[in-house]
């Protein structure tokens, strides 16, 4: 193995990593309610209940869902924390079976402002994570816009003009990674909000905790990508992980358990949707071994 270990390297891992295992979590909060706006509706989250049922009124695989209540609850309306993050990220998918990169930062970026309130943790997390997402968004609307419009255009240009990083070679400063590499490690913990919001949604009372279910889901999804240290960090960010009962609360304030999690699986639908066309295209190119 020729690749010399730099010394200063953990600690940059550290710095780039730990936002984003901890944004994830505040994604999770995020999607679970933001799924609801969407589920084929696109924008308009009140106008979209195919043969005039409610909205909320889901069809889940996995447990009984008794939505007793009609009205959309606030946390999928324009307003709400979820639906104006799940709106953007729907809106990413676009019809040529890309991924546009504006909005999908957009949905991002309604993320971290979730985040932030949530406490001195998130907080923190959530200042590294804007860093991250500004540092793709610096690009998006730098002097080559052109061509970081959408994740196949960027994938190409930074192709042509050498801008990749070699597989699992990290740039010296995280700031300056490939657009390509800074989108792979937020799709990482975009795939990991995904599951954690999909598992409290859908969680047996009784059964395993939430912060122990989105631990689960972060060894399976984050964890092999990262360093000891930062894997220590995440461990210890998981024990402040809420409850399933505040998490859904969180997610979507007012409403009943039913539907609070009938929203988070929606909301863990619209991301898997854009996991699921990230990785796709990610692999297509090679580009998931980029870091
Ligand atoms: C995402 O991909 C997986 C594996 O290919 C598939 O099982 C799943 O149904 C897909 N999810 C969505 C929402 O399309």
């Amino acid at each position: 193995m020729g690749v010399a270990v730099r010394p200063t390297a953990p600690r940059r891992w550290f710095r780039l990593s730990i936002p984003l295992v901890i944004f994830a979590l505040l994604l999770l909060y995020l999607s679970a309610r933001s799924l609801g706006a969407r589920s084929g509706c696109g924008l308009g989250a009140q106008a979209c209940v195919p043969g005039g049922t409610a909205p909320f009124q889901v069809r889940q695989e996995s447990g009984p869902l008794e939505a007793p209540e009609r009205k959309e609850p606030p946390c999928l309306g324009p307003r709400g924390m979820l639906g104006r993050m799940m709106r953007p990220f729907h809106a990413s998918l676009n019809p040529e079976g890309d991924v546009g990169l504006s909005p999908y930062l957009a949905g991002w970026r309604a993320l971290v402002e979730f985040l932030t309130p949530l406490g001195s943790v998130f907080a923190f997390a959530s200042r590294e994570a804007f860093t991250t997402v500004t540092a793709l968004e610096a690009r998006v609307h730098g002097p080559d816009a052109e061509h970081y419009l959408s994740l196949v255009a960027m994938a190409a240009w930074e192709r042509r003009a050498g801008l990749l990083e070699r597989p699992g070679e990290a740039p010296r400063d995280p700031a300056r990674s490939s657009g390509s590499r800074t989108l792979l490690l937020l799709h990482r913990a975009l795939r990991w909000s995904q599951l954690c919001l999909h598992r409290v949604a859908t969680g047996a009372l009784g059964g395993p905790d939430a912060g122990a279910q989105c631990s689960d889901a972060y060894g399976a999804a984050l964890g092999p990508h990262h360093p000891w240290l930062v894997r220590q960090a995440a461990r210890l960010a998981f024990l402040a992980f809420p409850g399933r009962r505040r998490l859904l609360e969180l997610a979507c304030p007012g409403t009943t358990e039913a539907e609070a999690r009938a929203a988070l699986a929606r909301a863990a639908g619209t991301l898997e949707d854009v996991y699921n066309r990230t990785q796709g295209l990610l692999a297509e190119r090679s580009l998931l071994q980029l870091a």
